[in-house]
């Protein structure tokens, strides 16, 4: 894989979890590092500390997602730290799920703000970023595996549908500038959003729905994204990679 050196690279919800995988990867591979969160001051803290004392580069930038004007306020604090430069590298990681929003009893409230922080933010954090982005850019959108398996949280695995949908469009239209546009899609990871895993029962019902045996470590979303960041990468674009383990293969016993 070649090196990230002079490039830089925003991350949305880069202070736990996945996203906090992706950005020490990207900085690791020499990228000037934004390492957006919402509220979580000192988690947004802690990977920016890691990413310097690991001898590589990053700033935090605050924005809560999903309320008015809040790609102004992530956009002010990434030009701050960006002073200047071009935006290379986009992520948009950020999102939640809400285990109450099903089919039988979600609210239009519920209902708004998933589809606010998910899908609308990414929308206009792309419009934005792609502003500030030089041709050859690269974007790497965060869905979800739930866009092909079922669950029952069917409003989270709406948005991640449309953020599918929105990749690959957005890949046909940046392509003429060189910009490519791909989708990650995490199967299940071990992160605050999946606190239930910690559940050793659970885990291991993960584990044996998975052809590598066990649910995912951050690390292994972030190294994937990596990739797509990367300039061996330059020739794939609209494309959506499952980096899952092998989940839902098929029957473990097959007679
Ligand atoms: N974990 C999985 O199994 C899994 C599977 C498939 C896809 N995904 C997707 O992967 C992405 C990352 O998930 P994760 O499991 O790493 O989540 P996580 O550990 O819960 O971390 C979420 C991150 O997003 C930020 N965030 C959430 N809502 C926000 C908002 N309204 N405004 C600003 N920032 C917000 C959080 O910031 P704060 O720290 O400030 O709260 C945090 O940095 C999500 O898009 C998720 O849907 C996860």
């Amino acid at each position: 894989m070649s090196g990230l050196t002079g490039k830089t690279a925003l991350v949305t919800g880069a202070s736990r979890g996945i996203g906090r995988s992706i950005a020490e990867r990207l900085a690791a591979e020499g990228a000037l590092v934004a390492v957006h969160y919402g509220s979580n001051e000192g988690a947004a803290k802690d990977v920016v500390n890691a990413i310097h004392t690991a001898g590589g580069r990053a700033f935090p930038v605050r924005a809560e997602l999903g309320v008015d004007g809040d790609v102004d306020t992530l956009f002010t604090g990434l030009e701050e730290g960006l002073a200047g430069r071009p935006l290379d590298i986009l992520v948009n990681n950020a999102g939640f799920i809400d285990y109450d929003a099903t089919v039988d009893s979600v609210t239009h409230q519920q209902f708004e703000r998933l589809f606010a922080v998910n899908v609308r933010a990414p929308l206009f954090i792309t419009q934005r970023a792609l502003t500030l982005m030089p041709d050859g850019g690269r974007i790497i959108n965060i869905s979800s595996g739930v866009t092909w398996f079922a669950i029952p949280e069917i409003v989270y695995a709406m948005t991640k549908g449309a953020i599918n949908v929105f990749s690959r469009s957005l890949a046909h239209t940046q392509g003429v500038r060189g910009i490519t546009v791909n989708t990650v899609s995490p199967g299940v990871t071990e992160t605050d959003m999946n606190g239930w895993l910690s559940d050793r029962d659970a885990a291991k019902a993960i584990g044996d729905l998975t052809a590598l045996g066990r649910p995912a470590k951050p690390a292994d979303i972030g190294d994937a994204v990596a990739f797509f960041a990367s300039e061996d990468a330059r020739w794939i674009s609209g494309q959506t990679l499952e980096v899952n383990g092998g989940l839902f293969l098929g029957p473990r016993v097959q007679r």
